[in-house]
């Protein structure tokens, strides 16, 4: 084997080498930089908060059901998403706004759901509980709290964010 081959098996080697690492890079970046620059994507991200229809004057101590809807585009794709959540002042007078969806296998919350279990959040599914502010119970199947939605009143109205936020475990 002369000198002249082996330089050029190591070079096709590296050429090579080269290539493959520039795929996966491309692969792993372009995504990324298709996050960070396409508007569409980033609303998908939250932040963006949506109007309700509920008054701030008609969210009382008790926690009540709102559902809302917005559009949502991926791509080429819209689809109209409706996101639930249970809203009620707390004793400071701050606005909570829990997601109903139970941290144990995703059922749907009840406020008072269960008459043995008053004043609190109940699911259906494998009984778990939660207190109103949205901490589960201990000795119950959820392992961590009700997620929560960001708010912000406008003009009187509730807008709540696209996507509630998980909390620490309890
Ligand atoms: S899904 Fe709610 S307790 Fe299991």
């Amino acid at each position: 084997m002369s000198d002249k081959q082996r330089v050029t098996r190591r070079q096709f080697l590296t050429y090579t080498l080269m290539g493959v690492g520039g795929f996966m890079a491309a692969g792993t970046v372009m995504p990324m930089l298709r996050f960070a620059v396409d508007p569409a994507l980033q609303a998908k991200a939250g932040g963006d908060l949506i109007a309700t229809g509920l008054k701030e004057s008609e969210i009382t101590n008790e926690p009540q059901r709102v559902d809302f809807k917005f559009d949502q585009q991926d791509g080429w794709y819209e689809s109209q998403v409706t996101q639930s959540a249970w809203v009620y002042k707390d004793n400071n007078g701050d606005i909570i706004a829990l997601s109903p969806i139970c941290k144990h296998l995703g059922c749907t919350v009840n406020w008072n759901g269960n008459e043995e279990f008053p004043n609190q959040f109940y699911c259906p599914c494998h009984f778990g509980r939660y207190e109103k502010d949205g901490t589960n119970v201990k000795g119950t199947p959820p392992r961590g709290p009700l997620d929560r939605y960001d708010y912000e009143i406008k003009d009187g109205v509730l807008y709540l964010s696209m996507r509630a936020k998980p909390r620490g475990g309890a």
